[in-house]
């Protein structure tokens, strides 16, 4: 057979091309903080911005006219405590927007991303004991609490980004035991020890404050413990696996595809977006470079992407 591009313009390539991305296939990251009238721009994340309460009408209504149909919310509280109170208050800043969101617009999805580093003291996603080593009991007991807290303000999925062992099942029991049985779970099942989150613990304020996440985020090194995590997130009930980071991580996400029959997610995080958008805005880089990298990580297997492009990408995907 001839390659169809040997035969013809774009029509023909776009009829027969293997791989599509549609608005459906997309989840925008947004991030809410406490007080009025902010709408700051993220330093390290160009076009993202910080966004209070009293903002959200506007953003919800930016977010519907871009074709956008899925959200993932961060929340960026005022008060971090060892607790991590305020990630499973119901006057926590996530469960204030998500009520908001729905208020605002009932059709839009809204996922909350389920971790304890933005609200705890120590920017650590789980308790540790005495000895410095992680106290999984209580992690799980608190990441539950967050997860029922969000589903309880309206929340339509959760997604636990802790990558604490047992939290899925946790979950999925209170979650359970409390009438949310409906609620599905998308597990940041292979979630890297990765560098390429920079931008976002600044967007976040959720650097550690000590030591790194390398005990309890996967080691880029390895690739078989990521089927091995996705086992045990599949076993404990998750509905969705994630992969993170995404285009350096393709070989995860195809292995992820070819190796179980569930629906696979992959986050273009914070830094792949920064360095694209950086490299497009400076010329460095044609803008058909976005669609590309969408283009590679939904070949590689992924059903579903989070990425910060999402705003432009209605009007990239007619372009190219
Ligand atoms: C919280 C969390 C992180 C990201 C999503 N949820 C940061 C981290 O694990 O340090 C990263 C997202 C991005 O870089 O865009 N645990």
């Amino acid at each position: 057979m001839k390659p169809t591009r040997l035969r013809g313009n774009k029509l023909i390539r776009n009829l027969v091309n293997q791989t599509k991305i549609t608005m459906e296939d997309i989840v925008y990251p947004i991030f809410v903080v406490e007080g009025e009238n902010i709408k700051r721009e993220i330093p390290s994340l160009k076009n993202q911005y910080h966004l209070s309460l009293d903002m959200l009408d506007k953003e919800v209504e930016e977010i519907i006219a871009m074709g956008i149909q899925y959200i993932i919310v961060f929340g960026v509280p005022d008060v971090k405590d060892e607790e991590a109170s305020y990630a499973f208050s119901d006057e926590g800043i996530v469960q204030k927007a998500v009520r908001k969101i729905k208020s605002l617009n009932k059709d839009l999805y809204i996922i909350t991303d389920v971790c304890l580093c933005q609200y705890k003291s120590d920017g650590h996603c789980c308790k540790f004991n005495e000895n410095g080593t992680i106290n999984r009991i209580e992690s799980l007991e608190i990441l539950s609490k967050v997860a029922l807290s969000h589903a309880r303000a309206g929340a339509d999925m959760v997604a636990p980004s802790d990558m604490m062992d047992g939290r899925i099942g946790n979950m999925r029991n209170l979650l359970d035991e409390n009438g949310f049985e409906h609620i599905p779970i998308m597990s940041y099942s292979a979630k890297y020890a990765s560098n390429f989150y920079g931008p976002f613990r600044d967007a976040a304020g959720s650097a550690p404050s000590f030591g790194d996440r390398k005990s309890y985020q996967m080691d880029y090194r390895n690739s078989r413990e990521a089927v091995l995590e996705m086992d045990l997130d599949i076993k404990e009930g998750a509905d969705i696996l994630m992969v993170k980071p995404a285009m350096p991580y393709l070989d995860i996400i195809k292995m992820a595809k070819d190796t179980f029959d569930y629906p696979i997610a992959a986050y273009q995080v914070s830094g792949e977006y920064a360095m694209l958008k950086m490299a497009v805005d400076n010329g460095m880089l044609h803008e058909e470079a976005i669609i590309e990298s969408l283009i590679a990580i939904k070949r590689a297997g992924a059903d579903i992407i989070i990425t910060y492009f999402a705003k432009e990408l209605k009007e990239l995907l007619k372009k190219y």
